[in-house]
């Protein structure tokens, strides 16, 4: 008798040839998608991967802003998402009428606008470069030293950027709602439970459980950091999808779901928005597919091109 998941994993990879499309996936979609993507990885591991990429569609499973991003710098290439309603808390917390009026209203600061990578296509136009979490710090530093900075949207990630290259930043106040739920008690109690499990959290967590973290990171460096550091077990920080990744890649250590004060299961709502199920469909009808509109794209191309470059 087939098994269905078996199955449904061979028409993806069939589909796959046929559409001749690339799979890739961020470290917080489902384990089943992990395991059959071509790519998985960070914000900017995705986005050099979309940018180098020969194949004709790019099956994207992440967030909207994710495919966006891929789509911004293919333009002649199919971008699919799983499921369109795939958003980010972050990216709805600063939309690009809000952050234009602001700008306009702000006019004399003449600011240098820093963009989370986690925007919408409309912030990105309107932004001077763009960052992740991988690489803020470098590119942060490289901000010309007379112009006032915005960093949207995310406070806590800007802030974290502000400690370490003591650039004084104006912050947009959005902020990841998984993140957010990590509290300095619950990251102590655990702690106390794994006195010698180095604590490693991603920077959209709040300064309070950022102070207590042995390392503060990109998702893709924390598989180097936990492969590299000498300890056997990990309290890990962040959206619950990393565990799979870092159970997958360093099987001999333990890796142990950072509490938020309710569970210990900070699922990120919007990421697991996307099933095999979906990816399959995506790739039979090429939809859903990212559009935007030549305008906005264009211009939203040169800050993420100056990431590109500057972080390579
Ligand atoms: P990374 O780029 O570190 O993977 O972070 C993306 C993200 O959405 C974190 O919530
Ligand atoms: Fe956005 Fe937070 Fe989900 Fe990352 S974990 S995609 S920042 S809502």
């Amino acid at each position: 008798m087939p098994t269905l998941g078996v199955d449904l994993v061979e028409d993806i990879r069939a589909l796959k040839r046929e559409r001749n499309a690339v799979i890739l996936a961020h470290n917080y979609q489902v384990k089943e998608i992990q395991e059959l993507a071509d790519f998985v990885g960070d914000s900017l591991g995705l986005s050099y991967q979309a940018a180098k990429t020969d194949a004709e569609v790019i099956a994207f499973c992440g967030v909207h802003f994710m495919a966006e991003t891929a789509k911004i710098v293919n333009p002649n290439k199919t971008v699919v998402l799983p499921d369109l309603d795939a958003g980010c808390s972050l990216s709805e917390s600063c939309p690009a009428d809000k952050l234009e009026a602001y700008l306009k209203e702000h006019a004399e600061k003449n600011y240098y606008v820093i963009a989370y990578i986690n925007c919408s296509a409309g912030v990105k136009a309107l932004s001077d470069v763009i960052v992740t979490s991988g690489n803020a710090v470098k590119i942060v530093n490289t901000a010309p030293k007379d112009r006032n900075i915005l960093f949207v949207p995310d406070q806590n990630l800007g802030a974290w950027v502000t400690e370490k290259t003591g650039r004084k930043m104006d912050l947009w106040r959005g902020n990841c709602y998984v993140h957010v739920e990590f509290t300095r008690q619950a990251i102590e109690r655990i702690h106390a439970e794994w006195p010698d499990a180095p604590v490693v959290a991603h920077p959209e967590c709040t300064a309070a459980v950022r102070m207590l973290a042995d390392e503060v990171c990109s998702t893709e460096r924390m598989i180097t950091f936990c492969k590299e550091h000498p300890a056997k077990a990990f309290v890990i920080v962040t959206e619950s999808g990393m565990l799979h990744r870092l159970r997958r890649e360093i099987p001999g250590k333990e890796f142990i779901a950072g509490p938020t004060d309710k569970c210990a299961c900070a699922d990120c709502r919007f990421m697991k928005m996307n099933t095999l199920e979906k990816l399959h469909d995506a790739l039979l009808n090429l939809q859903p597919e990212i559009i935007i509109p030549e305008s906005i794209r264009a211009r939203a191309e040169l800050p993420i091109r100056r990431m590109l470059e500057l972080s390579a």
